[in-house]
C-alpha cells in the first residue's frame, strides 16, 4: 500500500516539475498550443486512436490551426485548405518531406538507405510511372488483371461468397504487382496470366495482407513481443518472394523497377536491403488502390442508382467505339479518360476515404503566411501537418451533407466533370486531396486511376455480383489508419459473384 502511495506521489511530483520547468511556453505569433494532461506523452493516444476525431475536436477549440504534443513531439495542424498551398510548394530546404519518411521506412520496414540519392529516386518514379510510359503500364496491367480475373472465373460457375475487400485487394495487388515488379508471361503474345505468376502473386499477397495488418502499430512503436514476431516472419518471406537476384531473372517487369534497382545497386546497396526496399516499395505502390477500388464497389452496391449509372456509361463507351472489353489490351487513354461518371463516383469515393497526413518536418525557425493574411512562427524541429479529409472532404461548408455519398457531386448539371467549389465565398483549389498536392503530389496517380477503372469494367464484363445481404451496412473504418493513405473497413462485407459466361 505504501509503495503505491509512493509510486504515485513520484508521479504526481515529476509531473509538476515537467509542468513547471520544462513545459513548452508558446511565443508570440505561434499557434496555439495544447500540450494535453500528460506529460510527453500529451494527445498521442488520442491522436492515434482516432486522428480525425481528435483534430475535429481540437479544430473546435482552437481554429483551423494549433499545435499539439504526441509522445514527446510537438506537431502544428494546418486545417484551412486556402492555405495549403503555402505549405506543399515550399521549399524542402525550410519544410522537408523525406525526412519523417525515412524514419517511418526503417521503423516500418527495417529499410536504411543512407548512400541512397532520394531527388534521383523521385526522377526515376516519374518517368516511369508516368506519360509516355502510362499506356505500356496500363496493357500490362489490364493484362494481368485479365488474367487473374479469369482465373478467378474458371471457379465461380456457380454463386461463390467471398469478403469485397479481400477480394478486391487480392486482384489489385497481384494486378498491381506483376505489372509493376514483373511477370514470367508475356503480355505482348495476348495469353493470358501463367500458372506460375498466379501462384507466385496470391502467396505475395498473403504474405503482404499479414504484414499490411501490423503496420499501423509498428508505425507507432506499438507492436507487442508476439506482433514484432509475427511481423518480422511476414517480411522475412516477403523478402525472399521479391529477393532482388530473383527480381533480375522476371521476363517481364516495367521499365520502373529496373531502374530503381540499377539505383540501388549503384549505390551499393546490399542484396539484402535492396529486397527490403521493394517490399517498402510494394506497400507503397499497391497499399491504396485495392481499398480505394473497394469503397467504390461497397458504395456502387449499397446505392443502385450511381451501379446503373456506371453501368449505363461502361455499355456506351465500349458500345460506341465498337471495342469488347477482350479488345481493351489496346485501349486508349482517350477512352479511359472519357468516364466522366466514373471518375465522379472515384472522386466521391475518395473524398470519403482517402485520408493521408501530408506531413512536413520544419528544418528551419520559419513563418508561414495563410490566405488570409494571418501569420504564424513556426519552430525548428516540429512537425507540420495538413489533414485534407477534415477539410476540404469532409467540410459542410464545402461539400452539402459531406458524410453523404453522392455519385454525381463532381458533375455539373451538363454532365461535364464539376470543380468549382467554395468556401467562404472563395473558390477551393483542391476539393479533395486524395493525392496529395503539390511537390510530392503521388505520382503513381494516373496510373492508380486506369488501374481501378479496368478493375471495375473487368468485373462488370466478367461477373454477376451482389451483396449477399442487401441490408449490410456499409463497414465502419479502421480508425487506426487515419493519416496513412486510404481507409480500410473494420470488417469485410460478403458478396456473391458468378461467372457470366457458363
Ligand atoms: C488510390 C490510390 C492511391 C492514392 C490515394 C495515393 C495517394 C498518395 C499520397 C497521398 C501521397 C503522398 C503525398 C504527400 O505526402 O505529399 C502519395 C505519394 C506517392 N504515391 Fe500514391 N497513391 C495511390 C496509388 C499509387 C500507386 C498505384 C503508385 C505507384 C504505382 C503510387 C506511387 C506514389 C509515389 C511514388 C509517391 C511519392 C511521391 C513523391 O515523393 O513525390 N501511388 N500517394
Amino acid at each position: 500500500m505504501l509503495t503505491a502511495i509512493g509510486f504515485l506521489l513520484t508521479l504526481f511530483l515529476s509531473a509538476v516539475i515537467y509542468r513547471t520547468f520544462f513545459r513548452r511556453i508558446r511565443r508570440p505569433n505561434e499557434p496555439p498550443l495544447d500540450c494535453g494532461l500528460v506529460p510527453w506523452l500529451g494527445h498521442a493516444l488520442e491522436f492515434g486512436k482516432d486522428a480525425a476525431n481528435f483534430l475535429l475536436q481540437m479544430k473546435g477549440k482552437h481554429g483551423d490551426i494549433f499545435t499539439v504534443q504526441a509522445a514527446g513531439r510537438f506537431i502544428t495542424v494546418l486545417l484551412d485548405p486556402h492555405s495549403y498551398d503555402a505549405v506543399v510548394w515550399e521549399s524542402h530546404s525550410r519544410l522537408d518531406f523525406q525526412k519523417y519518411a525515412i524514419s517511418l521506412m526503417e521503423r516500418m520496414f527495417d529499410v536504411k538507405l543512407p548512400n541512397c540519392d532520394m531527388a534521383a529516386e523521385k526522377a526515376v518514379l516519374k518517368i516511369h510511372l508516368q506519360n509516355q510510359n502510362l499506356p505500356n503500364l496500363t496493357k500490362s496491367m489490364f493484362y494481368n488483371l485479365n488474367g487473374i480475373m479469369r482465373d478467378k472465373m474458371s471457379a465461380a460457375r456457380e454463386w461463390k461468397e467471398e469478403g469485397l475487400f479481400n477480394f478486391t485487394y487480392n486482384v489489385m495487388l497481384r494486378g498491381g504487382y506483376l505489372t509493376l515488379f514483373g511477370s514470367t508471361s508475356d503480355y505482348s503474345l495476348n495469353t493470358h496470366c501463367i500458372g506460375e505468376d498466379i501462384k507466385h502473386s496470391e502467396e505475395v499477397y498473403k504474405e503482404f495482407r499479414k504484414l499490411d495488418l501490423l503496420l499501423m502499430k509498428a508505425a507507432r512503436n506499438m507492436l507487442s513481443a508476439a506482433e514484432k514476431k509475427e511481423a518480422l516472419s511476414a517480411k522475412k518471406h516477403l523478402w525472399q518472394l521479391l529477393d532482388s537476384d530473383k527480381l533480375k531473372k522476371k521476363a517481364w517487369k516495367s521499365s520502373w523497377i529496373e531502374s530503381y534497382r540499377c539505383l540501388l545497386e549503384e549505390a551499393n546497396v546490399t542484396p539484402e536491403m535492396q529486397s527490403r526496399a521493394m517490399v517498402l516499395q510494394l506497400w507503397a505502390t499497391q497499399g491504396n488502390a485495392g481499398p480505394a477500388a473497394f469503397w467504390l464497389l461497397v458504395f456502387l452496391l449499397k446505392h443502385p442508382k450511381a451501379m446503373a449509372a456506371i453501368q449505363c456509361e461502361y455499355e456506351k463507351v465500349f458500345r460506341s467505339n465498337g471495342h469488347s472489353i477482350i479488345q481493351m489490351e489496346n485501349i486508349s487513354q482517350e477512352l479511359l479518360d472519357s468516364t466522366v461518371i466514373f471518375d465522379s463516383v472515384l472522386s466521391e469515393s475518395l473524398r470519403l476515404t482517402a485520408a493521408p497526413f501530408i506531413t512536413r518536418e520544419v528544418l528551419l525557425d520559419m513563418s508561414l503566411t495563410l490566405a488570409d493574411g494571418r501569420e504564424y512562427r513556426l519552430r525548428s524541429g516540429d512537425r507540420l501537418c495538413l489533414f485534407p479529409f477534415v477539410s476540404p472532404q469532409m467540410d459542410p461548408e464545402i461539400h452539402h451533407q459531406p458524410q453523404e455519398f453522392q455519385y454525381d457531386r463532381f458533375l455539373n448539371a451538363n454532365g461535364s466533370a464539376k470543380k468549382d467549389f467554395y468556401k467562404n465565398g472563395r473558390k477551393v483549389k483542391h476539393p479533395s486531396m486524395p493525392w496529395g498536392a503539390g511537390s510530392n503530389v503521388c505520382t503513381g496517380r494516373f496510373h492508380a486511376v486506369n488501374s481501378i477503372k479496368m478493375f471495375v469494367f473487368l468485373l462488370l464484363f466478367y461477373f454477376e455480383f451482389d451483396l449477399k445481404n442487401s441490408s449490410d451496412k456499409i463497414p465502419s473504418f479502421d480508425r487506426s489508419r487515419y493519416g496513412f493513405g486510404v481507409l480500410q473497413p473494420e470488417n469485410d462485407i460478403v458478396f456473391q459473384y458468378r461467372r457470366r459466361f457458363r
